[in-house]
């Protein structure tokens, strides 16, 4: 459902919000965890600010209001938001009037919650991934009040458009095509803290980056869980390859990526839209997690060791420049010797160009929290240094196979050690380091990469 009174009920929240800051400075610190769906959910929270008349700050301490946007797909990523925490009870302490918000992923989990509140009393205001756009009508509640306001929803079907952003970077932007997540892999928080997998409707994506375009965007990255599922249960049937294909026609659009696919549902007509289209970026992040067969089926991702290594044969055989990478998890219960030699033989035939390696985090809720055969800390962690070595050699090797061409090089920021360094990105994502001559931000060059260095290259600019 698609909600356009709940963007107009916001708006006129913000614009109270505004009369009531007007005269006074005020700034917001925003401080994202996570994934990119929170860091675009964070430019959607940044928006809303600065139309109340907000500045950003960097510093938390400078901040009069403080929003961390969390994540909470491992254990480490709750204890960083704990750690971050306690050190703002200090700042709330020199400025009794800082306004502290938590939102994101982790507020969706019950025990997260109480947690705050009993430990946390400080924080101003508590909502979840449901029910962001409602952030400016709690926020006024939070100013009108003084009490702490806390809204969770456990399930949404609203998709509300058209609430203002600022976007991080003035050349880039992410696009959300899809919400939530329908997979249940079994060690994975996500579908619980999203809720059901949802798609935007496709003429609702493409004017939004026909927008982007027209207001100087030059690459887009089109954000969802399992990207190649997009289109279940809109009223028009499109598929993924279609979308991405429109996305990458559209005028002053030079460059498309797209996160995340799943293996299971990455179908021919993807890798063929990928190869047809020069457009859309030479890269593709498709999660293995693992390679045995066993573990794949008690992970509930529906493919096998085979399906991976033949899909990965037909886009290196149809897109022969294209960069695969990957997320791999080790530990997973029960997991043995056996299982990983499979996983280090996919890493070996796949000789993928990058890849995220993860140990095992129990999350509370998932079907893996209760499987028998937890690994010990010990056993994960030498799981985790064998496949690490080996993503890091075939990565490094599979970065050579550039050295000495030229690519096309989106300019993405000045170094920021170096100012005579500028810094790019070439389609297959890899970034590269070159003198820079004097060419602006958020353009494309022409350069020879010189010298790979393992997960960059050194180049120069090519005329
Ligand atoms: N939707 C994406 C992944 C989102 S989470 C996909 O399916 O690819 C990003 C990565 O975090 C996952 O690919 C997985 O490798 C890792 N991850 C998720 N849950 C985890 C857990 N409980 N422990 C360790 N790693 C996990
Ligand atoms: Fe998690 Fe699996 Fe959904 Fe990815 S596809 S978000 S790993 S449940
Ligand atoms: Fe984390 Fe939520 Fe993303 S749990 S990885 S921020 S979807």
């Amino acid at each position: 459902m698609n909600d356009s009174f709940e963007s107009e009920r916001q708006l006129e929240y913000i614009e109270k919000i505004r009369k009531q800051n007007s005269g006074r400075t005020l700034k917001y610190c925003s401080v994202v965890f996570g994934c990119q769906m929170n860091e675009k959910d964070s430019e959607k929270l940044c928006g809303m600010l600065e139309c109340m008349g907000y500045i950003k700050t960097e510093y938390e301490k400078d901040a009069d209001l403080i929003i961390y946007n969390t994540c909470t797909v491992r254990e480490n990523a709750d204890k960083r938001l704990y750690g971050r925490l306690g050190v703002a009870k200090q700042y709330k302490r020199d400025n009794p009037d800082l306004i502290i918000c938590l939102c994101g992923c982790m507020m969706q989990e019950e025990h997260v919650v109480q947690k705050i509140n009993t430990s946390y009393p400080y924080v101003n205001l508590i909502f979840g991934t449901h029910n962001i756009f409602k952030f400016a009508e709690l926020l006024y509640a939070v100013i009108e009040t003084g009490d702490r306001v806390t809204d969770i929803w456990k399930e949404t079907d609203l998709i509300v458009e058209d609430l203002p952003s600022r976007r991080k970077y003035p050349f880039k932007s992410g696009v959300n095509i899809m919400f939530g997540c329908d997979n249940f892999c079994s060690y994975c928080i996500v579908p619980y803290v999203r809720g059901r997998e949802r798609s935007r409707k496709r003429e609702d994506i493409i004017n939004e980056i026909r927008a982007l375009a027209s207001d100087g965007v030059v690459e887009v990255m089109l954000l969802g869980q399992n990207v190649n599922s997009y289109g279940k249960g809109l009223s028009e049937s499109v598929s993924f390859a279609e979308l991405l294909d429109e996305a990458a026609n559209i005028d002053g659009i030079k460059r498309v990526r797209f996160m995340t696919s799943h293996p299971k549902d990455l179908s021919d007509e993807l890798i063929d839209t990928i190869r047809d289209n020069p457009v859309i970026a030479r890269h593709i992040h498709l999660p293995l997690q693992s390679g045995s067969d066993r573990i794949l089926s008690l992970m509930n991702r529906h493919y096998t060791k085979e399906d991976y290594l033949r899909l990965a044969d037909q886009l290196r055989t149809k897109i022969p420049d294209i960069s695969i990478t990957t997320d791999i998890i080790t530990g997973f219960p029960t997991e043995e010797e056996k299982d990983v030699e499979d996983t280090l033989d996919v890493i070996d035939k796949v000789c993928f160009d990058g890849a995220f390696t993860f140990e095992y985090s129990k999350r509370t809720g998932t079907a893996a929290a209760v499987m028998d055969g937890q690994l010990s800390k010990e056993k994960m962690q030498e799981f985790f240094d064998r496949v690490l070595k080996k993503v890091q050699e075939t990565s490094k090797k599979q970065a050579m196979r550039f050295e000495g061409s030229e690519m096309d090089v989106l300019v993405e920021g000045i170094n920021e050690k170096d100012p005579s360094m500028l810094t790019g990105r070439i389609s297959q994502n890899n970034v590269v380091h070159f003198k820079n001559c004097g060419v602006s931000v958020g353009s494309f060059v022409k350069v020879r990469l010189d010298e790979c260095q393992g997960f960059y290259y050194n180049g120069t600019q090519v005329f």
